[in-house]
């Protein structure tokens, strides 16, 4: 299959920042299982783009911030998204909503949302908590899909994060582990099949 056409390309983060974050954890483990089922995944920290929070005043006078603009040319290249979505009071992350809500601005005339267009995501969670931050992944797919994105059905909520993962980052639970497999699977071939 994946000999028939280029391998879909798929921009994978985090909606955290911090050094020890569970969900980069996660996402790194989920760019693995892509490149394994043989998609071409991207993985990126956004702690190495940092944006301020958004500011219509900021935005008119200077338009998109250096970041948005890096992030807007590389989301530009990929076919789908791999997001994993800690969870901050049942909600998505700021981060991650500042993250998104700099990217779906018009640039240079075109609408911000052309950027999201045809594109397909994959969303998982982790947390410290017994839900794994199940609720941040409502809010994840509903964001996405308001931006025109196609999400996937399936989903993995990692609970009790701080003990899910093993020395290498690698998820201890094999069921968890043949979950995030079968979701990156899903998220390639469909890309795949898309294209056919
Ligand atoms: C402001 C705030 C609110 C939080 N609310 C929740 C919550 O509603 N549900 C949950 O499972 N964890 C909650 N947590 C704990 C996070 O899941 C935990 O900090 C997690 O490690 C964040 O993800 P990260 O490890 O990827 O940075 C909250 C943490 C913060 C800082």
């Amino acid at each position: 299959m994946t000999d028939r056409q280029p391998h879909p390309r798929i921009l994978v983060f985090a909606g955290s920042s911090r050094a020890g974050s569970h969900n980069k954890a996660l996402a790194r483990q989920a760019a693995e299982g892509i490149e394994r089922m043989g998609g071409r995944p991207t993985f990126i920290d956004l702690r190495d783009h940092p944006m301020p929070l958004y500011d219509g005043d900021l935005e008119a006078d200077r338009g998109l911030p250096e970041n948005a603009l890096v992030l807007r040319r590389g989301l530009a290249e990929h076919d789908g998204l791999l997001i994993a979505s800690p969870e901050y009071n049942g909600f998505i992350t700021p981060l991650l909503k500042n993250t998104l809500d700099w990217l779906s601005r018009p640039h240079e005339g075109e609408s911000g949302l052309t950027l999201f267009e045809g594109k397909l995501a994959g969303v998982v969670s982790a947390s410290p908590g017994g839900l794994g931050g199940i609720r941040s992944l409502a809010l994840a797919r509903q964001l996405l899909t308001n931006l025109g994105v196609t999400v996937l059905p399936d989903q993995l909520a990692v609970a009790h994060a701080a003990k899910a993962f093993d020395e290498q980052g690698r998820l201890r639970d094999d069921q968890q582990q043949q979950k995030l497999d079968a979701l990156c699977r899903r998220l390639v071939d469909t890309l795949h099949r898309l294209r056919s």
